[in-house]
């Protein structure tokens, strides 16, 4: 097992997912790096598929892999398509990890999540929290096939002495982000809504569940230089929690995001949809002496996101 500091330079590097927003941070992060980034679209490589994925690893041979490529969706996606939020995320993972051990990759970081932990778990979440309770029901699919993965890189750690490392990131947003209507999470969801609302002159939105529950939020260029600083400095079992340690009412967060958009209109909420987990904050103390901490505030962030959008969808449009 590789010792840290692990050093990048000169390394090839497989983003898996990179079109995704996780996948695009982190490639617009290593091109900081000075590394050879490796990356395939899914028209070539479906993930899903074990032959195509052991296929391109045997020939690519990635020294470093960060396994970003998920299905991934917010509260109604996760609920709704629990078979394919289960196989697929079990099938990814399983097929990238097993393949970049067998390939002799130096390192590998898997992109977990904070819905890993348990619904009612003490707060803020600790990396110890995982196992020790039942989950939330709308996103249970996701998160067991996120918890096979973890214990994956763990059993993979234990038993070939791989240097394989585990991070559960907080919610994300920013460039890149899925602003579907149904299937999107809270930030994407609310930037599209406002921004809808402001251009239509509307004079009230309708902001989904009861605005009570407790969320943080990271930008995901932040989340890309964590992941960054703990590929090169972090080699252990235990799990790392990547967030910025603050959380925020829905309700409160809706106003934010409002007032970044322009949107001057009412708010109010709809109590029938679904609340998810009451709060979800993470302990981001093991990252703290790890030496990381989160530089953009949340203000900053969501107008970044906000100009991405507008300059998103001005590309769809062309
Ligand atoms: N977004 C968040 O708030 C958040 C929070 C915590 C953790 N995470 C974790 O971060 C990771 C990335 O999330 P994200 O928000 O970047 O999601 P995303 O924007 O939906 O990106 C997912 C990426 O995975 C790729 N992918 C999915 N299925 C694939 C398949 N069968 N074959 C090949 N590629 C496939 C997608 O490819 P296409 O471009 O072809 O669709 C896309 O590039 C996930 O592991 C997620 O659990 C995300």
């Amino acid at each position: 097992m590789a010792r840290t500091p692990f050093e990048l330079k000169g390394k090839t590097v497989f983003v898996a997912g990179h079109r995704g927003m996780v996948g695009s941070a982190l490639a617009r992060r290593l091109s900081r790096e000075n590394v050879e980034l490796k990356t395939v679209r899914r028209s070539e490589v479906d993930l899903r598929d074990q032959a195509a994925v052991f296929d391109w690893f045997a020939k690519t041979r990635p020294q470093v892999v960060f396994l970003a490529a998920a299905k991934v969706g917010g509260i109604v996606a996760n609920n709704t398509l629990r078979g394919e939020f289960l196989y697929e995320n079990l099938v990814i993972a399983a097929n990238v990890i097993h393949a970049a051990h067998v390939n002799g990759a130096e390192k590998l970081m898997f992109l977990g999540s904070s819905c890993i932990y348990p619904k009612l778990a003490p707060q803020p979440l600790r990396e110890d929290a995982m196992l020790t309770g039942p989950l939330e029901p709308t996103n249970e699919p996701y998160a067991i096939a996120k918890i096979a993965g973890i214990k994956m890189v763990e059993a993979y750690r234990s038993q070939y002495g791989c240097d394989f490392i585990n991070v559960m990131p907080t919610n994300l947003y920013g460039p890149g982000d899925n602003y579907h209507p149904e299937f999107s999470h809270v930030v994407a969801a609310l930037i599209r809504r406002f921004h809808e609302a402001k251009v239509s002159g509307a004079s009230n939105v309708v902001v989904w569940g009861t605005g009570t529950p407790r969320r943080e939020f990271l930008y995901v260029d932040d989340l890309a230089d964590a992941c960054i600083h703990l590929m090169k400095t972090y080699s252990d079992e235990e799990l790392v929690n990547i967030g910025t340690g603050e959380d925020i009412t829905i309700a409160e967060f809706a106003r934010v995001v409002a007032k970044t958009v322009g949107y001057t209109g009412g708010i109010s909420f709809d109590p029938s949809r679904p609340d998810g987990t009451p709060r979800k904050w993470l302990d981001v103390s093991r990252l703290a002496k790890l030496g990381w901490r989160a530089s953009t505030s949340l203000e900053d962030g969501i107008r970044l996101a906000y100009q991405a959008y507008l300059r998103e969808q001005k590309q769809a449009a062309e």
